[in-house]
């Protein structure tokens, strides 16, 4: 079904507010049918499973004192998604390669982080943002242009932390360390973690959690100390803070043993049927491994080419057939000619695809590929 309205977070959006045929935008059909679909919501999906179990998580440490918030519009200002998060002007997140622009003011968020200083400047002082978000990005079976995560927040008075005897980031760290290992705990049972330093522009210190499942370090989230200068400017001078963020998918596909992330969009009952209100962890019983087919395109890049590009296009064509995009093989000539080759693997979730069908996309997407990045076909 075309629909041509969508209500998001209050918003009324048509298709012509966020699709437009020039070099200003590039958001493709296929991620404005992804807009409004809010796989968060449902609480009989994996996603609202996993979100309504950090919930609980919440509830009970905190006697319900986060705020939740799961409807806010994905569409905001550039502003917010990098400016007020403290994201430098020249970090690549802002490229068009990587996210994707409505008009150069306006972007699909590619975080929850930003509602950070909205909700501060809103008098948020515990909150969780759940929602979806939007990355230009390779294809492989963990990563996928739309994906959901949650932002959790949460804001220290002096009396807090003066009382610890601890400064305050001290104090902030370790409370937040405790609230994680414990929510990690609460998700995965009795695990072992670890906790590795890292960067964020937003958080310093900055940390990633990882835990050890099924006989792998899986990284959890991001997380930190909110950077001072963000509650400075959004009404709280004389407080400390930490943030987290973490993706659903990536959580949900270990804890539901979903094995491709393009899962979570199908609609196949023998998929949605396998999951059930607060039920985390059931898991999911393939109903099918119908063989992948491998398809390859070689030609000449330009200057302008990138991977995302290729990917897009390649989405653009074959949708949820494709299950991956790999670069095989890739050399410079002596004219200074650049070649490369990649792989598609075309496999349905659902059911076996024929040989026509497959010969008839990769048709199509030797044709748009040629048009659209301007390559030279080999
Ligand atoms: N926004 C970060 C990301 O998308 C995650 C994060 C949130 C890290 C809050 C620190 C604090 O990767």
């Amino acid at each position: 079904p075309v629909v041509s309205v969508l209500e998001l977070g209050g918003v009324k959006i048509t298709k012509e507010d966020v699709v437009r045929n020039d070099p200003t935008n590039n958001v493709p059909d296929t991620i404005f049918s992804k807009l409004g679909m809010k796989l968060h919501r449902r609480d009989n999906h994996p996603l609202g499973i996993l979100k309504n179990a950090i919930y609980e998580y919440f509830d009970a440490n905190y006697s319900n004192k986060f705020n939740k918030l799961d409807d806010l519009c994905p569409i905001v200002s550039v502003k917010a998604n990098f400016d007020d998060v403290l994201v430098p002007e020249d970090h690549v997140s802002r490229s068009y390669n990587d996210t994707y622009y409505v008009d150069p003011q306006t972007v699909l968020r590619c975080h929850t982080s930003a509602h950070q200083a909205e909700l501060l400047r809103r008098g948020y002082t515990h909150f969780l943002v759940t929602g979806d978000v939007y990355r230009r990005d390779s294809i492989d079976s963990t990563h996928y242009p739309v994906f959901h995560q949650m932002e959790g927040f949460r804001v220290f008075a002096p009396d807090e932390w003066e009382a610890s005897g601890m400064d305050a980031t001290s104090f902030a760290a370790a409370d937040l360390k405790t609230c994680l290992e414990g929510l990690a705990r609460h998700l995965f049972g009795a695990v072992e973690m670890r906790w590795i330093d890292t960067y964020f522009p937003f958080t310093n210190p900055s940390f990633e959690l990882e835990i050890y499942f099924q006989e792998k370090w899986l990284e959890v989230l991001g997380c930190g100390v909110t950077e001072q200068e963000i509650l400075k400017r959004n009404g709280k001078p004389n407080n400390v803070a930490w943030a987290f963020g973490l993706g659903l998918e990536r959580l949900a596909m270990v804890l539901f043993d979903i094995p491709d992330i393009r899962l979570f969009w199908s609609t196949d009952e023998r998929f949605t049927s396998q999951f059930s209100k607060g039920k985390l962890g059931v898991k999911f019983k393939a109903f099918s491994k119908y063989p992948p087919c491998y398809k390859d395109v070689s030609f000449w890049i330009n200057e302008s080419f990138t991977e995302n590009n290729l990917c897009e296009v390649v989405r653009g064509v074959a949708g949820d057939l494709v299950e991956e995009v790999q670069l095989i093989d890739n050399f410079t000539n002596k004219k200074g000619m650049t070649s490369h080759c990649y792989r598609i693997a075309y496999r349905s979730m659902e059911r076996s695809l024929t040989d026509d069908e497959i010969n008839d996309l990769q048709w199509k997407v030797r044709e748009q590929v040629e048009k659209k990045l301007n390559v030279t076909m080999r």
